[in-house]
């Protein structure tokens, strides 16, 4: 295979969003939240994958993760480490995966013609395939770490692969020959107390934008690219429940959803204590050939080509000698060189200033 990871081409414009308000009919949109319901039990993110060889045993997102613990979130708060993985270990569930259809009702949603427009606009590609559709949910004290989305590439993706690995390549630009661009967006169906999202368009050392969760909004971005998280959602007094592990985000009826370890109800909360939102991806091909190649998996990347690669800049910078550290040192030295996060701050800019894309309602 011909080394094309030494053809590194700079980073895309990232500084395109498209906001939606509103995105669906209010009909629709109070779907969304039925549809939430109906699904019933949503796991914790903890829960995702890891895999063998790299970086085995650490977390899926591991990157923001570390970087959470760090910096002490957006706004650099100081807090025990048990409390600071409650707090971002949040409830999700997937919808929608390719073509399998996960809950009845939400085929229109996957092909919500706005979304796929914008999409094409946003990458300048003309053959949108959405990916995935999921569900998001935090309850109150929790917040989401600043991070970029894991990106997929011909070859390795999130299924088969560490999801921080996939995030180190896409911020190294080695690997941007396989990438295939997704373009994401985000939507919301109630109005929530705090957990705006908050995003970077203007690069991580620009100031972030914070858009409020409001009823039948969205924004659609690309998250692989544009550093972004979730603020705090408001609670009482601050704090969250004690969340461990394995436990669920059940619906327990009459608006009310419940936090349960097995059989035993951990906390209570009412559909206004909640923040939840639903996310759509697609893949951007320029192209059908281009489509086909990675659906065909002719021109597949492999992962020991991504070490070798990384491991060879690593060390051509000094920050490797010619022994390779202990796995995990090794996963850490990758992040911290190529994942640049944006320093935690207060300052947010009002969200103006946007592209402008129509918003429509399913059809
Ligand atoms: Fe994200």
């Amino acid at each position: 295979m011909p080394d094309r990871t030494r053809a590194i081409k700079p980073l895309m414009p990232a500084n395109t969003w498209f906001p939606f308000d509103p995105l669906l009919t209010d009909a629709q949109a109070r779907g969304m939240l039925d549809l939430c319901e109906r699904y019933g039990s949503y796991k914790m993110y903890s829960e995702e994958p890891t895999f063998e060889g790299i970086g085995q045993g650490l977390p899926a997102r591991w990157d923001a993760a570390r970087n959470f613990i760090r910096s002490g979130g957006r706004f650099g708060r100081s807090e025990d480490l048990h409390v600071l993985a409650a707090r971002t270990n949040y409830f999700r569930e997937t919808y929608a995966y390719g073509d399998e259809i996960r809950i009845d009702g939400i085929q229109p949603f996957l092909r919500h013609e706005g979304f796929v427009e914008a999409a094409r606009r946003l990458h300048r590609r003309p053959v949108i395939v959405p990916a995935i559709v999921y569900a998001n949910l935090l309850v109150p004290g929790q917040e989401l770490a600043v991070h970029t989305d894991v990106p997929e590439f011909r070859g390795v993706s999130r299924k088969t692969h560490p999801q921080w690995l996939l995030v180190a390549m896409r911020h190294s630009r080695f690997f941007e020959d396989w990438r295939m661009p997704i373009a994401t967006g985000v939507s919301w169906y109630h109005d929530s107390r705090g957990g705006e999202f908050a995003f970077y368009p203007d690069g991580p050392e620009a100031a972030p934008v914070a858009l409020p969760v409001r009823f039948n909004t969205a924004v659609l971005l690309d998250t692989d690219t544009v550093f972004h998280g979730v603020d705090r959602v408001a609670s009482e007094k601050g704090d969250v429940a004690p969340l461990e592990p394995g436990m669920r985000l059940a619906f327990a009826g009459a608006g009310e959803w419940c936090i349960v370890d097995g059989e035993r109800e951990v906390a209570r909360y009412r559909w206004d204590d909640l923040r939840f939102s639903i996310s759509w991806k697609a893949y951007c091909f320029r192209d059908e050939t281009e489509r086909r190649l990675w659906s065909e998996h002719s021109d597949d990347l492999t992962v020991d080509v991504v070490v070798d690669r990384l491991v060879r800049d690593l060390r051509d910078k000094g920050k490797l000698g010619a022994s390779l550290p202990e796995d995990r040192e090794l996963v850490d030295v990758i992040i911290d060189e190529y994942i640049r996060y944006p320093a935690p701050a207060s300052a947010c800019v009002p969200a103006i200033g946007a592209a402008k894309v129509s918003s429509r309602a399913i059809r």
